[in-house]
C-alpha cells in the first residue's frame, strides 16, 4: 500500500530554499506588488541571518505533501504581549480548502504558546482584498483602525485585532 501524506503538515524551521518558496507563494496570489514580494523575501533573509533575534517566526504549511502556504508573525517591540501577523498567504491552487483557516489557527496557537495575547493584522480597503477582510472577520478579528489613503489615495489601511 502506498502511504498517503497527511492532509496538512506544518513546519517551523526556515531553510535557505524558503526564499524561493515564499517568493513563489506570494507572487502566485497576484495580491502583492514587486516591492511587497521583495519585503516578504527579506523577512526570510532576516530570519536566516539572525534566527529568533530577527523577531520573525514562520509557519510553513503543506497540503498532501505539497508546500503551498505560509504565515510570518512576530512580537511587536515595546509591547507586553502584542504580536503582528506580518503575512499569511496560500497558493491560489490550494485556496478555499480550509487551509488558510487551519494555518491561521495554528499560527495563533504558536503565538499563544509564546505568551502573545493579541494579534494584529493589516490589510487594504481595496475591493481586491474583500475576501481577505472576510477571512479575518470570519476568524474573530475585529477592525480597530481605518487609516484613510494610507497606501495611496483611495487605498486605506485597515487594522484588525484578535485577543487570544
Ligand atoms: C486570505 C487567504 C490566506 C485565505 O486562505 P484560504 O486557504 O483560501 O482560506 P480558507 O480556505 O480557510 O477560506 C477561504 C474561503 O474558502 C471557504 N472554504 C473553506 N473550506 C472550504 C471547503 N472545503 N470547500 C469550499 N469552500 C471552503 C471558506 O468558507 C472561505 O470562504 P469566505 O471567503 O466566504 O470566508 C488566501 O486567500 C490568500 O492567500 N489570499 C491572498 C493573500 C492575502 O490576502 N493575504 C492576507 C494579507 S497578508
Amino acid at each position: 500500500m502506498v502511504p498517503t501524506a497527511p492532509a496538512i503538515e506544518f513546519r517551523y524551521e526556515v531553510e535557505p530554499a524558503d526564499r524561493q518558496l515564499v517568493r513563489q507563494i506570494v507572487e502566485s496570489t497576484g495580491f502583492f506588488n514587486p516591492g511587497e514580494v521583495a519585503i516578504a523575501v527579506e523577512l526570510v533573509e532576516e530570519r536566516l541571518a539572525k534566527g529568533d533575534a530577527s523577531g520573525y517566526h514562520f509557519v510553513f504549511a503543506s497540503w498532501h505533501g505539497e508546500p503551498c502556504a505560509y504565515s510570518c508573525y512576530g512580537p511587536i517591540a515595546g509591547t507586553l504581549h502584542s504580536y503582528d501577523l506580518y503575512w499569511i498567504a496560500v497558493h491560489p491552487s490550494f485556496q478555499s480548502k480550509g487551509l488558510g483557516a487551519k494555518l491561521l489557527a495554528h499560527t495563533e496557537e504558536c503565538i499563544r504558546r509564546q505568551r502573545g495575547r493579541q494579534v494584529y493584522a493589516e490589510t487594504s480597503s481595496r475591493d481586491q482584498y474583500a475576501p481577505t477582510r472576510r477571512f479575518y472577520q470570519r476568524h474573530g478579528y475585529q477592525r480597530v483602525a481605518h487609516l484613510k489613503d494610507f497606501y495611496a489615495p483611495g487605498d486605506d489601511k485597515l487594522i484588525y485585532v484578535k485577543g487570544l
